[in-house]
């Protein structure tokens, strides 16, 4: 996929005292949800020292979080130490250490200074979650979402004026150890300095931060999903084989990955339930023709091809 490096550098051009700051406010770090996208959070902040508590409905879904952090790092331990297994182990084992388990939400977040949510794309359930969450975090704490489609606005909701000053989105991209874009979403009710602590920490766990407003899609995937949705509009008008469109992206644009492969790895379900969502009432983009339904989409859905992790998309793997 891609990555951005945020032009900004707040940081620099405030100094190093305010990096400093804002850095030792935010150490102690608890990630609801322990799936793909969780798990790789809480093993970044981890490898960056700080404690990190991962939340998850039940044992099970911890335990896989846990396998997932720990694959992943045994890979970046192989690297690190090549002939040397007993440091390879050290250095999983070291980062694992600063990693807490927890099935209790409120219990996990009542010492974070801040709480990343990576649950199920679903508003109504996220909504409920930082309700409950609110009742139980410190006041200071600021609260983030890693939606990739939903408003983070609206996901703030139910909760207080406070609240909603420390309420931001943190998108982190998938997979999150190798991906360095963070895109740090100021909605209209956040403070600036809830925003410029984000940054600093994005960056102080090796990320590069880009700040953007609370609009559908942020920035990368407003860009990226009317290009993958053109390409398969290309696809069924017959201009050209999904192969011969990713050689071109690939060859012409310089692209790492064309588009085909790019929707095959993100999901073709996930694209469609985004698409659909913001043609029936996305801010400013509801009936746009960009995000129209495909038929080509709904059909490769339909039979189960959603790309990479079925197998099968537009591609067979
Ligand atoms: N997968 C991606 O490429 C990607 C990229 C960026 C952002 N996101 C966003 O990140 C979030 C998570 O996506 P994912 O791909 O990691 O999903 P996932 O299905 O891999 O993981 C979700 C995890 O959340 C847990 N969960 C569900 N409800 C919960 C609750 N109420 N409390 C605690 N845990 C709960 C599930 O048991 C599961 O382990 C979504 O909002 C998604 O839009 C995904």
């Amino acid at each position: 996929m891609y990555s951005a490096i945020s032009k900004s550098a707040p940081l620099l051009a405030r100094g190093p005292s305010f990096s400093t700051t804002a850095m030792a406010s935010i150490s102690r770090i608890t990630v609801i949800g322990g799936g793909q996208m969780g798990s790789g959070i809480a093993q970044v902040a981890a490898t960056h020292k700080h404690e990190v508590t991962l939340v998850d409905v039940s044992q099970e879904a911890l335990d896989r979080g846990k396998a997932y952090m720990a694959k992943s790092l045994k890979r970046v331990a192989k690297k690190k130490h090549a002939e040397d297994e007993a440091a390879q182990s050290q250095f999983v084992a070291e980062i694992m250490s600063r990693v807490s388990l927890s099935t209790k939400p409120q219990e996990a977040v009542s010492r974070a200074d801040l709480v990343i949510e990576a649950i199920v794309e679903n508003l109504k359930v996220k909504q409920d979650l930082f309700a409950q969450l609110s009742k139980a975090a410190p006041q200071q704490a600021i609260l983030a979402s890693n939606t990739s489609s939903l408003p983070i606005g609206k996901i703030a909701e139910l909760l207080d004026s406070q609240r909603k000053q420390r309420f931001i989105g943190l998108h982190f991209f998938n997979p999150v150890p190798q991906m360095k874009l963070v895109e740090v979403v100021r909605t209209k009710e956040a403070d600036q300095e809830v925003v410029d602590s984000a940054v600093a920490w994005v960056k102080a766990i090796g990320k590069a931060p880009a700040v953007c407003k609370d609009t559908p899609g942020f920035i990368v995937n407003r860009l990226l999903l009317p290009y993958m949705m053109e390409a398969i509009r290309l696809l069924e008008r017959d201009v050209a084989s999904a192969q011969d469109i990713d050689t071109a992206m690939k060859l012409g644009a310089g692209y790492p990955m064309g588009p085909f492969e790019l929707c095959d790895y993100v999901g073709l379900d996930t694209i469609k339930f985004i698409v659909d969502g913001w043609h029936k009432d996305g801010e400013g983009l509801k009936g746009n023709p960009l995000f129209a339904s495909s038929t080509k989409l709904d059909e490769l859905v339909k039979q189960g091809r959603l790309g990479v992790k079925s197998g099968k998309g537009f591609y067979d793997y």
